[in-house]
Order: structure tokens, then C-alpha cells, then sequence
């Protein structure tokens, strides 16, 4: 990144920032359901979705005087259902883990019960926010087709579909194909979301709200698929969340399939790809700033 630029990490405290007025807070009876919700979502994460709608925004020439009434409800929507995921994912019917960003996951903090609640809380807060949303005259109509690309590939048809097949799958051997339809849908189908709502609020033309996809496809196999290498390679520490996870659920993962070598190659060239479609895209902003975060997502450490 360029000096004048943002880094990764003061981008992620922005966003942090940005989300925070739009995740839910009680003193009433149901207190400790907003506690473990914010719980959930202030705990540092990378913030990899808001990011990339916001980069993704900002590429497409979106207008930078709305993204407070318009953008800011939306990072906090995607990061909301990135977090439920999360949430969920660690219970013990699912991975069973029992760390998550440095922390006890929410289910160890709060007790079973809670973690359903808190991700259920979630997903609802999401939705809300993004009809809190406000499009500025002469833009109408992107607030619900940004609405119809959430809901779709949060559901069965993206991250919770993959999810399903992950866990039937679990302690099971699985094709290419099969690994590749799960990494689409449970990791892949979020990433295209942030990025497809980003330039739907930018304004962009069908064919590039395609391209976008085409280049959050890419992402999102690299992603999962460093995802799976970190499993392997990292450290509890530095991970924050158990090393080793995919093993004790007798996960098949791309590294078990290709070894760590191909791994890595893939994923380098996926993400090559997605810069190279980037490139042809006539933005009318500022594309630097998502190709930096692109790169920046192969063989990163956490
Ligand atoms: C973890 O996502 C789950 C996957 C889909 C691989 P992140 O690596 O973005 O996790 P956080 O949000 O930074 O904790
Ligand atoms: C999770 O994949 C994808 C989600 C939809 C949450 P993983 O199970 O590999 O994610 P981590 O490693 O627990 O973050
Ligand atoms: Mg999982
Ligand atoms: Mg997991
Ligand atoms: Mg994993």
C-alpha cells in the first residue's frame, strides 16, 4: 500500500466504526441476546466483506457523499451476516470449535442456546439495517435489488446451502466438483454479495455487476482455499481460532485433495484472474484500492 493510503487494518477500525450504531443494544430483559450479538461482531475481525462492498463501491464511481445513508447500512448488514455465520459455524453441531478471534466463540461464552439466538438476532439486525438504507434521488431501486443479492446468497442458494453440503459431507470423501460447489456457496456466495451490492449501489451497469461476480468467484476459492492452508500451517495464536479444525472433523479440504503445492498455486492463480477482470472493467473510480485488498487476501496470515 501506497503511504498516503489507508492500511488494511485502519480500514477495518473505520468500518468497525461505521457498523457500530447499526448492531442492536438493550437494557431490557432480552439483554444478554444484544450482549452476545455485539459480542459476536466487536471482536476483531479482518472485516473482509464491508471492505470489499466498500472498495467495490468506490471502484464503480460510487458516490462518495451518499455512503453514509446508503453504503454504511449495508457494511454493517454483510459483516452481521458473515458474524451469524461464524457464530453458528462454531457450534458444537457444527465445527465445535471453541475460539474465535483471539476469544471463547460465542456458544462457549454465552452457552449453546445463546449462540443460536445470537446468530438468529443477527441475521434479522442485518436485514434491518439494509432497509434502514437511503438512496438519493435519481438512484431508485438499488436499495432493493442490493436487498434481493443479500437475501439470495446469505440463503440456501449461497452461504447457508454451502454450509448444508459441508456438514452432510463432513467425515466423507468429495469430488472437485463437490469441494468447489461447497467453497462457492458457503464462502464464495457472501464475498459476491458484498461485492455485487457495492457496485448495484454504485449504480453499475448489469454487465459489470456480472463481472463482478465473475471476479468475486475467484476471491472467494482463494479465500477458502487459504482459509484451509492456514488450518493447516498456523498457529492457534496468531489464527485466533483452533488450527487443525478441518482435521478433527475429518474435513476434505483443498489441501487434502491437492496438497499444500497445488494449493498455493491455485490460489495465486485465481486471484491473478479476478485483478486481470478487474482491469477491463471501466470503473469510473478509484480501482486501486480493491486490487490492493485482492492481493492482499493471498497468503495472508490470519
Ligand atoms: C472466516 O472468515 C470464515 C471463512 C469463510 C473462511 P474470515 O477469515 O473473514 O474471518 P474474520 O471475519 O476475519 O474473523
Ligand atoms: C466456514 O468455513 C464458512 C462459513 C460460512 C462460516 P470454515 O468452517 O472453514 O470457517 P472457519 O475456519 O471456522 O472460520
Ligand atoms: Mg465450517
Ligand atoms: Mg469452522
Ligand atoms: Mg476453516
Amino acid at each position: 500500500m501506497t503511504e498516503n493510503r489507508q492500511t488494511r487494518a485502519e480500514l477495518a477500525e473505520e468500518i468497525t466504526e461505521r457498523i457500530r450504531p447499526f448492531v442492536p443494544a438493550t437494557e431490557e430483559y432480552q439483554k444478554t441476546l444484544t450482549e452476545a450479538m455485539a459480542y459476536s461482531v466487536f471482536n476483531g475481525g479482518k472485516r473482509v466483506r464491508p471492505m470489499l462492498l466498500l472498495l467495490t463501491y468506490r471502484a464503480l464511481g460510487g458516490d462518495r457523499a451518499a455512503e453514509a445513508t446508503l453504503v454504511d447500512p449495508f457494511l454493517a448488514a454483510i459483516e452481521m451476516i458473515h458474524c451469524y455465520s461464524l457464530v453458528h459455524d462454531d457450534l458444537p453441531a457444527m465445527d465445535n470449535d471453541r475460539f474465535r478471534r483471539g476469544i471463547l466463540t460465542t456458544h462457549a461464552k454465552f452457552g449453546h442456546a445463546m449462540g443460536i439466538l445470537a446468530g438468529d438476532g443477527l441475521l434479522n439486525a442485518a436485514f434491518e439495517a439494509a432497509l434502514s438504507a437511503r438512496e438519493p434521488a435519481g438512484c431508485e431501486g438499488r436499495i432493493l435489488a442490493a436487498m434481493r443479492i443479500l437475501a439470495r446468497r446469505a440463503g440456501a442458494f449461497g452461504m447457508v446451502g454451502g454450509q448444508t453440503v459441508d456438514v452432510e459431507k463432513t467425515g466423507q470423501p468429495m469430488t472437485e466438483e463437490e469441494l468447489v460447489f461447497v467453497y462457492r456457496l458457503k464462502t464464495g456466495a457472501l464475498l459476491a454479495a458484498a461485492m455485487q451490492v457495492g457496485a448495484v449501489l454504485a449504480g453499475a451497469p448489469a454487465e459489470t455487476i456480472d463481472a463482478v461476480g465473475e471476479i468475486a468467484e475467484r476471491v472467494g476459492l482463494a479465500f477458502q482455499i487459504q482459509d484451509d492452508i492456514l488450518d493447516v500451517v498456523s498457529t492457534t495464536e496468531e489464527l485466533g481460532k483452533p488450527v487443525g479444525s478441518d482435521e478433527k472433523n475429518h474435513k476434505t479440504t483443498y489441501v487434502t485433495l491437492h496438497g499444500m503445492r497445488e494449493s498455493r498455486e491455485t490460489e495465486e492463480r485465481l486471484s491473478e484472474e479476478a485483478l486481470a477482470i478487474l482491469e477491463n472493467i471501466s470503473g469510473g473510480g478509484d480501482k486501486e484500492p480493491l486490487a490492493e485488498l485482492i492481493t492482499s487476501l493471498v497468503g495472508r496470515t490470519v
